[in-house]
């Protein structure tokens, strides 16, 4: 499974990049507030950090205006994924774009018809968002696990893409349920790597090894 950071603060995504843990970014309008910057400035510097698709998303509602905007953000960099929104004219605008060879991310997804159809547009990545779901009582992993078997019984090749994931428990959910990817904010990739026993276990080998006052080096 890979790992996308799902933020538009450049410092969270050169720490993760320093580590070796990331295979992405994604962004969404309201990220890109909590930066206070331009999208633009944000967007071509995290892109030049990161050699992953990196997801900007386009604010117009209307199929003209996705793909004006959808065509200057691809201009900023390479890596860049146009981010559209699960509506008719972000459908159409999918498949303007998947035409022209130029990756997309289709957003805002909760449930497998609405998946169905980003496939069908010849979307890169499809982003169900498991948390918003949780939040209204609706299992999300459900929806991960019918997209994924929807997408393998008519070997649609678009990326299934774990979005709103609030948690580690999300994480390894997902990637059960046969996730492409999982976005998270840095917090969530972060404390995947903590453990009590891990901790104490290192205490403990720490301790022990002070005790026999040797040294490697
Ligand atoms: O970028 C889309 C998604 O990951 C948003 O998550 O936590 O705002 O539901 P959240």
């Amino acid at each position: 499974m890979k790992f996308f950071a799902d933020t538009a603060a450049v410092d969270d995504i050169a720490e993760l990049n320093s580590y070796g843990l990331l295979d992405g970014v994604t962004t969404n309008p309201s990220l890109i507030a909590k930066s206070g910057r331009q999208i633009k400035d944000v967007i071509a510097e995290i892109c030049a950090l990161v050699s992953g698709p990196v997801s900007a998303e386009v604010a117009a509602m209307d199929f003209d205006g996705m793909v004006r905007e959808g065509e200057h953000l691809a201009g900023l960099a390479d890596n860049v994924v146009i981010k559209l929104p699960l509506t008719l004219d972000g459908l159409k605008a999918c498949r303007h774009f998947s035409q022209k060879g130029i990756r997309t991310n289709v957003t805002l997804c909760f449930s497998a018809n609405q998946a169905l159809l980003a496939a069908k547009a010849g979307a890169t990545y499809v982003s169900p968002f498991i948390g918003r779901l949780d939040d209204i009582n609706i299992d999300g992993m459900d929806i991960i696990r019918d997209i994924r078997t929807i997408f393998d019984n008519y070997a649609l090749e678009t990326d299934i893409l774990a979005a709103s994931i609030r948690s580690g428990n999300h994480v390894s959910q997902a990637a059960l349920a046969g996730a492409d990817v999982a976005t998270c904010p840095a917090a969530v990739i972060k404390a995947l790597v903590v453990h009590p026993l891990t901790d104490k276990g290192l205490a403990q080998f720490s301790a022990d090894w002070q005790a026999t006052g040797q040294s490697i080096l």
